[in-house]
């Protein structure tokens, strides 16, 4: 393929990205396909502009440097402009609708790019909105970075299928989004949490019905979890809005820490992932998230061409 017109037998033009449990293993192979070349031509100096003249508008109501950076500097790189939104500057962080806004920002702007709390809220958005409305994490979801990982796992293991997940830890947005794309793609996902706090039992449902030729598993034991895995997961341990739970999350969480003794228990060769940001010595230890296994810098940048490819596709 030359160019990202040549790939566009899948039409996604116009398509919200709210949660991956909406598109199809042949919608996501596209846009893992498209994410992949736009990352080959960016490294040959190639780019193509498809989104000129184009503007993503993108609302913040939690702190980011990924996710920020990665849609600012990808829409710029396809010929376009992003705006940053602070939702404290917003008229929607004084009360204006929702709905009032997602109509005034349609008529300003090619796509809407938005972190916030609730899930609800981006739904809202999304229908009153005739742009585009993508996901930048919610307390239930965080697509875009499953996206990502989902690249990032092709380009280490050379295929989804037949994989095996393990994610430790808390069961969170991070673990939502990556036990509906396991699921949608054909690769095993087995989820450690402690008990009060396992993934949404509705999601898990959700993920399960999915997996039509792999597993979706739930567990509050880490080595069962962890055993044979191809790829290790992991995220914090307290989310953005429970900074105040944090100590006693610390207390809760000590044995879902994936360092040098967990790890035995997974396949020699596997591969390290998290989202970031990353606390050493809680949810990782240095040795694990800094030792050889780990691919979290490939991940972050990854963020870049699978966001390029979503923008292209829904936008384009
Ligand atoms: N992984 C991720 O979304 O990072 P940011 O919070 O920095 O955007
Ligand atoms: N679960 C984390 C992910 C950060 C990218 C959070 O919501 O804060």
């Amino acid at each position: 393929m030359s160019s990202v017109n040549e790939l566009d037998q899948v039409k996604l033009n116009g398509r919200d990205f709210l949660t991956l449990a909406d598109y199809t293993r042949e919608e996501l192979d596209y846009l893992l396909e498209l994410a992949l070349h736009l990352k080959k031509q960016r490294k040959l100096g190639r780019e193509e502009q498809p989104l000129k003249g184009k503007t993503l508008g993108m609302i913040f109501e939690k702190s980011s440097t990924r996710t920020r950076v990665s849609f600012e500097a990808g829409i710029y790189q396809l010929g376009g402009s992003g705006l940053f939104l602070s939702s404290k500057d917003l008229q929607i962080g004084r009360g204006e609708p929702v709905a009032d806004t997602a109509k005034v920002l349609s008529g300003y702007l090619d796509g809407i790019m938005i972190r916030t709390y609730s899930q609800e809220l981006v739904q809202q958005l999304a229908e009153n909105a005739s742009i585009p409305v993508i996901n930048g994490l919610t307390d239930a979801y965080h697509p875009c970075q499953v996206l990502a990982d989902l690249q990032t796992i092709m380009e280490v293991k050379g295929a989804l299928k037949g994989v095996k997940v393990a994610y430790i830890g808390d069961g969170n947005n991070m673990a939502h989004s990556l036990m509906l794309g396991s699921a949608i793609m054909g690769m095993d996902i087995s989820v450690a949490s402690p008990k009060g706090y396992e993934p949404d039992e509705g999601i898990t449902k959700k993920a399960i019905s999915l997996a039509h030729d792999s597993f979706v598993v739930v567990t509050n034991d880490p080595i069962e979890a962890i055993k044979d895995a191809d790829v290790i997961y992991t995220d914090v341990w307290a989310s953005m809005g429970q900074e105040e739970e944090q100590e006693k999350r610390e207390a809760i969480f000590t044995d879902f820490q994936v360092n040098d003794e967990l790890v035995k228990h997974a396949h020699s060769d596997y591969t390290f992932m998290h989202c970031l940001p990353a606390h050493r010595g809680e949810e990782v230890s240095a040795s694990i998230i800094d030792g050889n296994h780990s691919v979290v810098f490939q991940e972050a940048e990854n963020r870049l061409h699978a966001q390029k490819a979503l923008m292209v596709a829904l936008m384009g």
